[in-house]
């Protein structure tokens, strides 16, 4: 589903530094007369410079199309380029596309020199009478669904890492969705379309909070469906959470059927108060230490949702060091034990080492034992999970123990 604003009412107009009527490459350049990645440029010298190979996909600001650079040394002409382009004819639509693909620029130009496997590298912004564009890396794939967890749990870690590393630089995305993040020839997921990114200046009192309510539905945080005073780093977790759950199993965990269309206030009004309930709709198959994560990041209370920083430290992504997964384990061993005693295989195992006078004495309390332990193991678990945040903490152990 193609990104929306959702509340009208709640969207404030874009303040782009300059206009496009302004020429705003030109007024760049003046600033920064440096810039080597900024040009203003006939339409001829752009069909000299590039071939446009084809259009491999369009949004709502634009298309984008796959072209080879007609110009340098014969390794550069074979490689391929993505361009992200919209026209310039003198509407105000077209007038907000050219202000969104400037936003963008700005934005992923800011990472040139700084760069991160998962963030889209940008190489030029060129505008002509007819065009504005930016060219960038061009990613062959686009990411695929229902993929084995181990092979995404490798996804998901340089993913999380990217948003961390965006929102420590006072960056945030708005849009993160699958159809969003492509994947390099390395198979190194790479997070593209920075049209409704904004950033922050990060020491200011007000930085990251937003009442902004662009998106894309099934992907947007209860809080930014809203339009409510929000903090936009955590609304990109939660996005994150939902590609997740789809990267692993096709679909997002609150929709009802496939294809869900959020085309009535009171369709998305449902779908809203389903993302609130933060109950999973379906089945799903992964494990316990996969879940437990997905469910920090999608807790439909922003407080008890966990930063990107946060995140990335999570056990799905260290098991070796989890802190929770010796606990969990013993909760499975008490569990084992519970049930063994329990079977008939079970009950002759321990009969023919005791006896049976010994056995009956011993199996109801020993089974009582093990429930206890095993109460108690998870009570402890919970009050320890508890502390960082009780609600999501309670569905995560409803997950691990079921
Ligand atoms: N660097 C790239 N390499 C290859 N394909 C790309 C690249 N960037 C974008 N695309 C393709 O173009 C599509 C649209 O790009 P993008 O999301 O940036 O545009 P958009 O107009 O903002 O779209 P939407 O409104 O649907 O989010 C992507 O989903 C992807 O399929
Ligand atoms: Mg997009």
């Amino acid at each position: 589903m193609a990104s929306v604003a959702l509340l009208q009412s709640s969207i404030q107009p874009f303040s782009p530094a300059l206009s496009p009527a302004a020429s705003p490459p030109l007024a760049l350049s003046e600033q920064d007369p440096t810039a080597s990645d900024i040009f203003s440029i006939s339409d001829q010298q752009l069909s000299d410079k590039l071939e446009f190979i084809k259009e491999i996909g369009f949004g709502n600001w634009g298309s984008v199309w796959a072209c080879r650079p007609k110009v340098g040394d014969v390794s550069e002409t074979r490689y391929k380029v993505a361009v992200k382009l919209v026209h310039r004819s003198k509407t105000p639509t077209t007038a907000a596309r050219v202000r969104s693909l400037w936003n963008e620029m700005k934005i992923v130009r800011t990472f040139k020199h700084e760069s991160h496997p998962s963030i889209i590298p940008f190489h030029s912004f060129i505008i002509t009478p007819s065009y504005a564009l930016i060219t960038m890396d061009y990613l062959p794939r686009l990411m695929p669904v229902e993929v084995r967890e181990s092979k995404a749990t490798l996804w998901f870690e340089s993913l999380v890492s990217g948003v961390a590393f965006l929102h420590a630089r006072g960056v945030v995305h708005n849009d993160i969705k699958p159809a969003n993040i492509l994947l390099s020839e390395t198979e190194t997921p790479v997070l593209v379309d920075f049209g409704f990114a904004e950033k922050y200046d990060s020491s200011a009192q007000s930085a990251f909070q937003s009442s902004l309510a662009y998106g894309t539905p099934e992907y947007l945080s209860p809080e930014r469906a809203r339009g409510h005073l929000h903090d936009t780093r955590k609304s990109d977790v939660w996005s994150l959470g939902i590609t997740f759950f789809e990267i692993l199993t096709g679909r997002t965990p609150f929709e009802k059927e496939e294809g869900e269309e959020f085309s009535t206030k009171e369709a998305l009004e449902d779908y809203w108060a389903r993302t609130v309930s933060g109950v999973w709709i379906g089945e799903w198959n992964m494990t316990p230490a996969m879940e437990h994560f997905l469910r920090r990041m999608i807790s439909p209370d922003a407080k008890c949702r966990i930063t990107a920083a946060e995140a990335l430290r999570d056990s799905v992504f260290h098991p070796s060091h989890t802190r929770t997964r010796p606990i969990v384990s013993l909760v499975s061993l008490a569990e084992i034990m519970t049930k063994f005693i329990g079977t008939r295989y079970g009950d002759n195992f321990v009969r023919s080492f005791v006896g049976k006078e010994r056995y009956l004495a011993i199996s109801s309390s020993f089974r009582q034992i093990t429930n206890q332990a095993r109460t108690w193991i998870l009570f402890i678990y919970v009050i320890c999970q508890s502390q960082t945040c009780g609600a999501s903490a309670a569905k995560g152990y409803v997950g691990l123990a079921a």
